[in-house]
């Protein structure tokens, strides 16, 4: 295939990836941009592989690639539960870390890289394979802490070192003594050491860097990775002068800072506290149930016959999913309570919270699975005024993103963060299987205030129970 052919693809390829990005802003529209984001892949791989720059030679190691990494690809994707997407993203990110770090020590020792470069252009290479690395190392370790926190293998507990910034700081004016000096280097091999070191120190920031976060700010983790992974896809774009890779790079990590952005308005931190990294420790470690701010009162419990009959007698009602509901795959039975209450000519609407569950969009996923009609489900800011005027708002397997601490405590660690106020419906309904909090570690007073009663149970066996009694 010829440079131009290949050039004609990328263009494509851009365009589908554009056009994927559009699509998936939206869920009605969502499927379309899926197609044609795995297009543009399938464009821009084929036009990789036949283009100017791979030799057909070594076409069999490619296909033995392709076959083995879409094999992995396809298992996970067809076995990972909706619960664990987080986990697989995260996992995901470390990957193109890994890439950009070894593409960059690859494209280092490899004596035909720089040939026939002017000493200017060789060190602007030199430059991209440090930053290549330096992004790619970070996001690699970042994301398997990433990982192993939102799959609960390490604690969620921020992890506060006594003088963090300083550290933060050496290591930064570290990396950069280090650049100094791989630039200055006269021959790969002198350059090896301070590439070296800089990658350990890399590796070293991105685990401090996630370590020092508290449970209640991953999302904004989870999407600040996102768009990490895809600056260090951009650097492995410059280094292998890949025009396609360099976009699509650039692509994923402008729309991942444009998510961690709405991310943060949803939580109310400062994204220039997050680009930084380190955020969200300031707020003090999680409180344990119990602790000084620990609610005090009665709760009232119901039964799921109970709860059917305040159903009956709503007119209007607000539906709250949160984690549990995705637990508890819950979603289809939601849907026929949903349906039985609109035939008895009820207004039911649902409220979905930014954050709700473990990614974002999580609830509109298992909503629209469950084939939940999209004009009846609603972002935090088109119904949260609608509360008061609400007879029963019903929270699924909820809890951060309904727990008016986040009003009224300034010393809790979700402080400042917007949440859903169902407390000011007449009559709130709590659908979770204990007393534990939720992730954030914080007691709700939400379950002892007057108008709020407990449903007891896994939400879907509850719901099983509430659909039996209201068509009964
Ligand atoms: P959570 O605050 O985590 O609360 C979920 C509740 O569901 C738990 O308290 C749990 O209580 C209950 N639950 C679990 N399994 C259940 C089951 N089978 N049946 C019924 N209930 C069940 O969830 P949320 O309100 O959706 O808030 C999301 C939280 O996750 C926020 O803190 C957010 O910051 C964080 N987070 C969000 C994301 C994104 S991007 N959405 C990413 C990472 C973290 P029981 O154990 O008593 O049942």
């Amino acid at each position: 295939m010829s440079g131009s052919i290949t050039s004609v693809a990328y263009i494509g390829a851009t365009i589908l990836f554009i056009l994927s990005l559009g699509g998936l802003s939206n869920p009605e529209t969502s499927r379309r941009g899926n197609l044609y984001g795995m297009l543009g892949m399938g464009i821009a791989v084929l036009a990789t592989i036949f283009g100017p720059h791979v030799s057909l030679s070594g076409l069999g190691w490619i296909l033995a690639a392709l076959v083995a990494g879409g094999g992995v690809g396809l298992y996970l994707a067809r076995t990972v539960q909706m619960t664990q997407m987080p986990e697989l993203v995260a996992f995901m990110h470390s990957l193109v870390g890994l890439v950009a770090t070894v593409v960059g020590y690859a494209s280092y020792i490899d004596p035909t890289a720089a040939a026939g470069m002017s000493p200017a252009e060789a060190g602007i290479h030199h430059v991209e394979v440090y930053l290549g690395v330096l992004i790619g190392a970070v996001t690699l370790s970042g994301s398997v802490i990433a990982f192993g926190k939102l799959s609960g293998k390490i604690g969620g507990k921020p992890l506060m070192l006594p003088a963090r910034h300083w550290l933060n700081l050496t290591m930064l004016v570290l990396v950069l003594v280090l650049g100094q000096r791989f630039l200055a280097a006269g021959s790969i091999e002198q350059g090896m050491l301070p590439l070296y070191a800089m990658t350990a120190i890399a590796l070293l920031f991105g685990v401090h860097m996630v370590m020092a976060i508290g449970g209640a700010d991953m999302p904004v983790v989870v999407s600040m990775l996102n768009s990490y992974s895809g600056w260090a896809a951009a650097a492995t774009g410059f280094m292998l002068s890949n025009d396609l890779l360099i976009v699509t790079g650039a692509l994923v990590g402008s729309s991942g800072a444009i998510l961690s952005y709405i991310m943060c308005r949803a939580m109310n931190r400062q994204f220039l506290s997050v680009i930084a990294g380190g955020f969200g420790s300031d707020g003090g470690a999680p409180k344990t149930a119990g602790g000084a701010a620990a609610p005090v009162g009665e709760v009232t419990s119901v039964s799921a016959q109970e709860t059917a009959e305040l159903l009956k007698d709503a007119s209007s009602v607000i539906i709250v999913p949160g984690y549990g509901m995705a637990v508890a795959q819950a979603q289809h039975t939601v849907y026929e309570i949903t349906k039985t209450l609109r035939e008895k000519g009820k207004n039911v609407r649902f409220a979905i919270h930014p954050v709700a569950g473990r990614m974002p969009g999580h609830m509109n996923v298992l909503l629209a699975e469950a084939k939940v009609p999209y004009d009846i489900v609603m972002e935090m800011d088109e119904i949260n005024d609608d509360f008061p005027a609400t007879d029963v708002a019903m929270v699924i397997g909820a809890n951060d993103i309904v727990n008016p601490s986040a009003q009224d405590d300034p010393s809790s660690p979700i402080a400042g963060m917007p949440v859903l106020e169902v407390w000011k419906a007449k009559t709130s309904i709590v659908m979770k299987r204990s007393m534990a909090s939720g992730y954030a570690g914080v007691d709700n007073p939400l379950f002892y205030k007057e108008n709020n009663r407990m449903l007891f149970g896994d939400a879907k066996k509850m719901l099983d129970e509430v659909l039996a009694a209201l068509r009964a």
